[in-house]
């Protein structure tokens, strides 16, 4: 059957920046510069050098740019270390353009600014969670945000399952669409759930399996394998019968394992071998060994060789790739074996492959890898969510196409 596909290809269905007129027009852009700071510089600008396609394509049209964001979790306070200052900083070197700053993103301040503005300019106003009414998602706040402008774009894609003032509440308030990073982001991650190339190989790891439960329940839906490492594996060798030392386990979570195993021992992969430490330190004493003769007294920090050549070999032939969480812990070179020879398998793999949260991107780009991934998502909870195939409060309030 020629030329049809055997799943529906996945549609983008929301106006974006393109479908609408920005000339000379006041755009408000949600977003997200949650980046990390380390003395009061921004350590990692890979979400703001994500924004400046929208940005970019705003200014062309000569509109009048206000961007504002949360930059992590001040908790409605007002609280300096968590101040955006040195996003604008980092911003006006990448633009090599100068860049307003408002101390404030609501109220009299933001009012000025925004309004002083001119076409082509671009204005960053200050954290949006120094007010508790953003995480609230509270109407007056997004009344106020609304004043700001004639346009909302929202661009936050690693934002997006949040409803907060400044991502869902103020886009019932103004004409709504999406900026460039988020179409790019729902494109990828969407079709890599509704209309994969097979085989479609998930791979998981991180410590927690609680939050993942959702997302291996659908994927085991949706993919022809799902490898699983990391800290979220303890519970399922646990859950398998076996003795796990020291490793951290989610004890809460074995019954779900065992469904799990149960529902689907086939298509979902454990580790065979692990790396096991006397100590969680990044110095403690080390050993391969096979699941299930853990010492007492030992942990477990990493999938052995084993593991991993088996893991590499299920990549091989792979159709589409998707890779969420370390499979040790990365942060002790001893124990980051695993996810680096893993992002090396996935690189090579010739797959269309997607890695999004932050420890699996941080593994592709210290490996030198970021040039061969098709799609580097700049979210962590927003692409879970996504891969668990949950619709996006902030990508939901945008106007249809
Ligand atoms: C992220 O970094 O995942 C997003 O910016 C959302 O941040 P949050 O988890 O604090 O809402």
């Amino acid at each position: 059957m020629g030329g049809f596909h055997a799943h529906p290809v996945y549609m983008f269905n929301k106006k974006t920046v393109r479908d609408i007129d920005a000339q000379g027009k006041r755009v408000l852009v949600r977003v997200d510069f949650n980046v990390p700071l380390a003395e009061g510089q921004v350590s990692d600008d890979t979400r703001i050098r994500a924004a400046i396609p929208t940005i970019e394509h705003l200014r062309a049209q000569r509109a009048t740019v206000i961007l504002c964001s949360h930059l992590g979790r001040p908790k409605g306070e007002v609280r300096p270390e968590f101040s955006l200052h040195p996003v604008s900083q980092s911003l006006a070197a990448l633009l090599n353009t100068s860049i307003g700053f408002a101390e404030d993103c609501i109220g009299p301040i933001a009012e000025a600014a925004s309004s002083a503005a001119q076409p082509g300019e671009i204005l960053l106003l200050e954290n949006t969670r120094f007010h508790p009414g953003e995480q609230d998602n509270d109407p007056e706040m997004a009344r106020q945000l609304a004043t700001l402008a004639d346009i909302f774009v929202n661009d936050a894609f690693g934002t997006a399952h949040r409803a907060h003032a400044s991502t869902e509440g103020v886009a019932h308030l103004l004409p709504a669409v999406a900026g460039l990073l988020m179409e790019k982001e729902i494109r990828y991650l969407g079709e890599a759930v509704a209309a994969p190339e097979h085989p479609f190989i998930a791979i998981l790891g991180g410590a927690k399996i609680s939050g993942k439960i959702n997302v291996i329940h659908n994927l085991l839906d949706k993919a022809d394998k799902v490898l699983v490492g990391g800290g979220m594996a303890n519970t399922f060798i646990k859950a398998q019968g076996h003795y796990v030392g020291e490793s951290l386990v989610e004890d809460n979570s074995l019954e779900t394992a065992r469904q799990l195993l149960e529902k689907d021992a086939a298509r979902l992969s454990l580790p065979t071998d692990i790396v096991i430490a006397d100590d969680f330190t990044a110095e403690a004493k080390s050993q391969i060994i096979p699941v299930g003769d853990v010492p007492e007294g030992w942990r477990i920090m990493d999938i052995g060789p084993q593991t991993v050549a088996a893991y590499t070999e299920e990549l091989q032939g792979a159709g589409t790739v998707v890779w969420n969480g370390p499979m040790g812990v990365f942060e002790f070179p001893a124990f980051a074996e695993g996810t680096n020879q893993l992002a090396q398998a996935i690189a090579e793999s010739g797959a269309i492959t997607i890695v999004g949260g932050g420890e699996s991107v941080a593994a592709i780009r210290q490996a030198g890898l970021a040039e061969q991934i098709t799609h580097i998502s700049t979210g962590g909870g927003a692409a879970l969510e996504m891969l668990e195939g949950k619709t996006l409060p902030g990508l939901a309030a945008l106007l249809d196409k």
